[in-house]
């Protein structure tokens, strides 16, 4: 951290302080505890950083919620990357706006990245008129700030940049589960993909420094902590811009050096620039994850061009197999996307070529959403809904039977699985995930929670395994 940043987090752990003793008189006045939650939509990183606002939430005094909209300061951690998201955000705050008609006290807040997009926070300035704090990804770390003034009565508070000044350190935090936890590594995109909205609404790439990430990686491993996921929107070009600093397969080797992490995984890698090191690392390092998501988007080399990925096809081909050659077992996943303008069927038959040739043990599939202030927006050749409708089920007929089959290799072997939760559905079964992130259900007890024991996979169901210790 720089100077700036030390003064920034001593400022906010001071708000943090101030916002206990005002949220103690509310309660004394009301005579009732005060309730909190965050609601989280998006991506890892979103995930990370609504710990970090629950983390700010219980040190101010709050009783956390997981999961509930019941309570009296509700937080949604928004996303914005498909428009579907936008609108699932719109219909919880229908629902909130009942709520809030039911207690008057409820104060309602939105965060992330979907006010970053100028049009979205219009919207919901106008027709959402009630949600009394709104900030961006830029300002998470002044939330003990917004969250002082709002406990002392201020409301429609909207604090919105669109860049970063400082990356704040060791704020509080909850994290979700005991044993495993993300952790940034860097911040923003600098790749422009012409369909994303991700560089707009999360700014510039900032990488922290290795040290920070080191440190906070060791104190989370002293806390018990056994798997990290670390993250970036392109965690291959970490370090980038910062004089001095190691590359990312070096900070994977220091992480995994680390005395009590046990898994190290990582999100996202971007195809352009994983490097052979980074191959190598991942093979000669069995506490690296084997799994590797790998996003192609299209198959098309023209489409690829035209959304700026600079990759061909034959490239990422050439890349994916050469991975799949050298670490054997390593399950690859990817992100396609159907419908970017001017795709036509004869691009997307070189999608299910790159499919059917790479056989990924599983791939998230979109249709393409148009992102205001995009390049790919403004394009005149948008493909008909039809079109994209009929492309989208070729690509995910021919996703769904390589997944099946890849998921079969992994038959009657015994691999290591850390054990993540009671089973809600299997009375006296615990759920699993295997280092190639593959999930396995098996009898087993709450107290085996966290820790990593060998299964047996014995039959494998689509997408998950059920199997025994
Ligand atoms: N940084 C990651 C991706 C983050 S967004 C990467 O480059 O791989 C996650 C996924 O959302 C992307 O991989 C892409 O497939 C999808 N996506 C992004 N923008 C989209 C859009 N406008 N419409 C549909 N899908 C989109
Ligand atoms: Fe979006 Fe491309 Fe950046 Fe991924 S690399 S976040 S798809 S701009
Ligand atoms: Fe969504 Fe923002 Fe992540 S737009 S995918 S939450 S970076």
């Amino acid at each position: 951290m720089n100077q700036s940043d030390v003064l920034a987090t001593l400022a906010q752990k001071e708000y943090v302080g101030r916002s206990f003793d005002l949220l103690t008189n509310i309660e004394k006045e009301s005579g009732k505890k005060l309730t909190a939650s965050v609601i989280t939509f998006g991506c890892q990183m979103n995930a990370r950083d609504s710990e970090k606002l629950a983390g700010i939430l219980a040190a101010s005094g709050f009783e956390l919620l997981e999961d509930s909209e019941d309570a009296d300061f509700v937080l949604y951690n928004t996303c914005t990357v498909r428009d579907n998201a936008n609108q699932k955000l719109y219909g919880h705050l229908g629902e909130a706006l009942s709520r809030k008609k039911k207690n008057p006290g409820m104060m309602i807040g939105i965060c992330g990245c979907l006010p970053q997009e100028p049009s979205a926070l219009e919207k919901i300035k106008k027709s959402y008129s009630f949600v009394d704090l709104i900030f961006g990804t830029h300002n998470l770390y002044a939330f003990p700030e917004y969250l002082n003034r709002l406990l002392s009565g201020e409301r429609h508070i909207c604090e919105i940049t669109d860049h970063a000044d400082n990356i704040v350190e060791d704020l509080p935090i909850i994290r979700k589960y005991s044993f495993k936890s993300g952790v940034n590594i860097m911040f923003g995109c600098n790749n422009f993909c012409t369909y994303c909205i991700v560089p707009h609404v999360r700014g510039r790439e900032r990488s922290r420094e290795s040290g920070d990430i080191l440190d906070e990686i060791r104190a989370l491993a002293e806390n018990g902590v056994k798997e990290v996921m670390l993250l970036g929107q392109n965690v291959n070009s970490y370090g980038n811009g910062i004089d001095g600093e190691i590359s990312f397969p070096e900070l994977l080797k220091r992480v995994c050096d680390i005395d009590g992490i046990e898994r190290v995984r990582f999100m996202t890698s971007h195809p352009k620039d994983l490097s052979e090191d980074l191959i190598q690392t991942i093979k000669s390092d069995e506490k690296i994850c084997r799994h590797l998501h790998l996003p192609l988007q299209s198959g098309s080399t023209r489409v690829l061009k035209e959304m700026n990925r600079r990759y061909t096809k034959e490239q990422y081909l050439d890349l994916a197999l050469r991975i799949k050659d050298e670490i054997p077992d390593i399950a690859l996943t990817t992100d396609i996307m159907v419908g970017f303008p001017g795709e036509t069927a004869a691009d997307v038959d070189d999608t299910i070529d790159v499919i059917k040739k790479v056989e990924y043990d599983n791939a998230f599939t979109f249709i393409y959403s148009k992102r205001m202030g995009t390049p790919a927006a403004s394009r005149e050749d948008q493909v008909p809904e039809a079109l994209v409708k009929e492309n989208f089920d070729r690509v995910l007929k021919c996703v769904q039977e390589s997944a099946k089959k890849q998921s079969l290799r992994w038959q009657g072997m015994v691999l290591p699985a850390l054990v993540e939760e009671t089973n809600s559905s299997l009375e006296g079964y615990v759920t699993g995930r295997l280092s190639n992130n593959m999930i396995v259900h098996f009898p087993g007890t709450p107290d085996m929670i966290g820790s990593i024991v060998s299964v047996k996979l014995e039959e494998c169901r689509g997408f998950y395994y059920m199997g025994s210790v």
